[in-house]
This record gives C-alpha cells, sequence and structure tokens, in this order.
C-alpha cells in the first residue's frame, strides 16, 4: 500500500476560478491564472506533503503464484535446468514467454548482458563488423560490442529518445552489420523506417527490450519485430526475479547459435529435437544458463505482465489528458502511444536551466521528477571516450576506422540538446486516481508558474 497522503491541496479548488479544468479547449486567460499559484519551492503550500514516486513495479506483485513456484524448486532440490528435465521452470518460463510475445523462441539467460552478448554471437557480429547504436542507452549495449571485438558507432537519438531512424543512414559502413533499436523507458523504437533501412543494406536489426519488456509496436510484441531481441528481468525492468534476462527470436538458426553461446556450444532436450538435430557445429561459448529459482520467479512474473503494463499505462495516459491544454506543451513523442509502456510522461522544457528548475518545484510539491534516467549518454562517458578496453590490442579498435572513430560529445549534439531539456514523472502501475490527479496538479501549477518557454 501506497503511503497515505496527508495535507492534500485542492489544486482546482485553490486557483479561485471554476473554469480551470482539466481537459482541452481551455481558455489561456485561465490557465494563466496557474502562474498566480506559489510554489512550494518559494514557500507556497506544497500539492502533496509526502514525496510520491514510483517504486520497482514487479515485487508490488509478488505473491502466492511466485510463492508456490519457488516452493516447488526448493522442495524439488534441484535448481538447475538440466537435472529437471521437462519440469524445469526455465523450460516453462522459455516456452509461456515466447507464446506471448508471439515468437518461436525464447531463451533464458542469467541476464540483460549476457542476453546482449548471446545475441551478438548469435549474429555472429565479431572483428572487423561495426554496429549502430543509440548514443542514449546503457553501457551494456556499448560493452556487448566492444566485448566480441566489434566497433560500436553511435548514432542521435531524436524526441521520442530512442534511435533517429533519420541519422542511422549516414553511419551505415561496408562493415556495418547490425542495428541495435534499444526501446528505451518504454517507449518503442519506430521499427518501421528501421526494418527498411535495414533491408535495403542487408543488415540485421537486434532489439534490446530491456526497458520495455511488454512494449509493443503497431500491434506486435517488441523483440519479435526485427531479427533477434533481448530483454532484462533486473529489479527495475517491468517484471523482476531480481536478475535475469531473454533472448527471443523466430529464426532457428539464430536460436542454435543463442542456444549454444549460452551453454558452452551444447544442444540440450527438448531443443536439439526442435531445432533437428542441430545444423551448425559447436564452438567455443559461454555459460549463461538460467537457474530454476530465476524461472520460477519470471512464470510467475509473466502472468503479471499485461497487468503491469496496463497500470503503467492507464496512468501515463489519465496524466497526458489531465496536462494536454497547457499552452506550447511539447511532451515526449512516441510513434506507437498505444503500445508504449507509458512509464514516465516527460516535457520538453526548453532550456535546461528551466528544466532543472522544473524538477526541483516538483520535488518540493511533493511528486518525484527526473530527467530522463535509466541510461546514460554513453559517447561522453570518459571510458568511452578513452576507447579502453581489458587489453591493449583489443580488436575493436584496432583498424584504421577504429582508430580514427572519435567518441565525445561532438559525436551526440542533438541527443545532448534533447535530453538536458527534458524532465518528467515516472509512473507506477499502483498509482491511485488521487496520486495521478496529485501528478498532473504539480506539473500544471509548475509549468505555469515557470511561464511560457
Ligand atoms: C537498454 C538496456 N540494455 C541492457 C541492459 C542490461 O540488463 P541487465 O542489467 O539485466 O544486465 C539494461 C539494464 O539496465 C538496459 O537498460
Amino acid at each position: 500500500m501506497r503511503e497515505p497522503v496527508t495535507n492534500r491541496r485542492k489544486f482546482l479548488g485553490t486557483i479561485g476560478t471554476a473554469s480551470i479544468v482539466v481537459g482541452s479547449g481551455v481558455p489561456l486567460r485561465n490557465l494563466a491564472a496557474g502562474a498566480e499559484q506559489k510554489l512550494a519551492l518559494d514557500g507556497g503550500e506544497p500539492v502533496r506533503t509526502s514525496l510520491l514516486g514510483a517504486r520497482p513495479y514487479g515485487p508490488q506483485f509478488y505473491d502466492d503464484v511466485e510463492k508456490q513456484e519457488l516452493l516447488e524448486v526448493l522442495e524439488s532440490r534441484v535448481p538447475f535446468r538440466w537435472s529437471r528435465g521437462p519440469s524445469s521452470k526455465v523450460l516453462a518460463f522459455e516456452r509461456e514467454y515466447a507464446a506471448h510475445l508471439g515468437a518461436k523462441f525464447a531463451l533464458g539467460v542469467t541476464s540483460g548482458t549476457t542476453a546482449l552478448y548471446t545475441a551478438m554471437a548469435a549474429l555472429e557480429v565479431g572483428p572487423g563488423d561495426e554496429v549502430i547504436l543509440p548514443a542514449w542507452t546503457w553501457y551494456a549495449c556499448y560493452d556487448a560490442i566492444v566485448l566480441c571485438g566489434a566497433l560500436p558507432v553511435f548514432a542521435e537519438i531524436d524526441e521520442s529518445f530512442d534511435l533517429d531512424p533519420n541519422d542511422i543512414e549516414g553511419k551505415i559502413t561496408p562493415q556495418t552489420k547490425v542495428i541495435m533499436a534499444v526501446h528505451l523507458q518504454g517507449c518503442p523504437c519506430d521499427m518501421e523506417p528501421i526494418l527498411e533501412i535495414a533491408r535495403k543494406h542487408k543488415l540485421r536489426v537486434l532489439e534490446d527490450c530491456a526497458q520495455c519488456a511488454g512494449g509493443r509496436y503497431k500491434g506486435k510484441y517488441v523483440g519479435t519485430i526485427g531479427d533477434i531481441g533481448i530483454n532484462s528481468f533486473q529489479l527495475s525492468k517491468t517484471i523482476t526475479a531480481g536478475e535475469g534476462g531473454a533472448v527471443m527470436t523466430s529464426d532457428p538458426k539464430l536460436f542454435e547459435r543463442a542456444f549454444r553461446f549460452h551453454d558452452f556450444g551444447t544442444l540440450h532436450t527438448p531443443y536439439t529435437e526442435a531445432l533437428g538435430g542441430g545444423l551448425l557445429g559447436a564452438f567455443a561459448a559461454c555459460n549463461f544458463r538460467m537457474n530454476e529459482f530465476t524461472g520460477a520467479v519470471l512464470r510467475g512474473q509473466l502472468q503479471k505482465l499485461e497487468t503491469i503494463c496496463r497500470g503503467l499505462r492507464r496512468n501515463a495516459r489519465k496524466v497526458r489528458e489531465a496536462i494536454a491544454d497547457l499552452p506550447g506543451l511539447k511532451l515526449r513523442k512516441s510513434p506507437d502511444l498505444e503500445g508504449d509502456l507509458g512509464v514516465g510522461v516527460f516535457l520538453d522544457l526548453g532550456t535546461q536551466e528551466r528544466r532543472d528548475k522544473f524538477l526541483r518545484a516538483m520535488s518540493a510539491e511533493g511528486v518525484s521528477a527526473s530527467a530522463p534516467g535509466g541510461s546514460v549518454i554513453l559517447p561522453t562517458a570518459p571510458r568511452i571516450e578513452k576507447k579502453a578496453t581489458v587489453h591493449p590490442a583489443w580488436p575493436s579498435f584496432q583498424s584504421a576506422r577504429g582508430q580514427a572513430i572519435q567518441y565525445g560529445s561532438e559525436c551526440c549534439p542533438r541527443t545532448i540538446s534533447i535530453l538536458s531539456r527534458a524532465g518528467g514523472v515516472m509512473m507506477d502501475p499502483k498509482f491511485s486516481d488521487e496520486d495521478v490527479k496529485d501528478i498532473a496538479k504539480a506539473i500544471r501549477k509548475v509549468y505555469l508558474a515557470l511561464g511560457r518557454v
């Protein structure tokens, strides 16, 4: 249960005009009255006195389902998948997850990061290859490319905070092999133009859905649109077992390579049979196998996935609707609002100074607000700018192209600019109607007090 909210201020009432209502078509004259409200930051009364903020979603939904699944593994005294045969929880999760998404195969692994390494291996990315990725994403995306000896090439994000399809073609060289489409902060990438570019240049598309499990694009689940997809089940993701990951594909060859890579080059029943005995040979690989406890919790969490997504979408939609009439409002764009997870409502606040004031003022009003998070502007990260690797002879940066490529802020000015102006509120699937109203009230009050962009 959420903390009870004390001393709630009735925002609409305190404005003192009945014509300020949530919805469209509100006269600007009345909207401007919001600016007369003294911000809590300046000593005014806050919208709420207890700070409202989102919490990790999955654990809020843990109940007897996960408990029972876990108990079964404990009582079996066999937490290792290959020792459990057809009653493996990981196997059940893989089948249920693949069926849920509409993919032929899903493979459980230890994390989203190892899922990325596995997907790279499946796509046969290696020394001499280049992979295009967004300048704003998580370290794992860059590291997975470098750790297989390939060269990361950054492209800008657009106002969706995802890879800008218009910045991809300029980054393609004869060495480019893969476009990494990362669905960031719950927003699906604009996959149609990305797939079109990939087809035109004969490139593969890897979808990183770590921050978008349950998201859809034009009716299809993300992770099933490109050649291969990955997911993370770490704590801050849509569903979680604390850690965990998955690789999804409908291509049997990609699946076989992924499977072999995650388990020392081997195949196992029932996948050996599903893959017709296996067409590819073994190769040097890893152990990224998911354990049965993780599989058990994820089986339970999968039953909650759509409830969590519905809650997030509902709350984000209500906030968006309640602020839609604000003058000059620029919300984060989404190529598919229906499929967007709605993990946050983000505004373009015009300048970094105005954004920073917005964040401070929102917190003072009792609503936690933040700059877009969960990712890093990677080209500006010191170790990336230095092209630091685990060994001086690492192949990624040995070629003439690898030596010539420059990272740093110069390679993503638009990404830096878009993110420096953006601020917003993260949603929680269990926010109450009152919570959602408070978020909208706080945004309205602060936005109007800051004045028009
Ligand atoms: C976009 C993205 N990809 C991959 C990962 C890696 O996932 P994990 O933390 O499960 O290794 C993350 C983690 O936050 C992520 O945000």
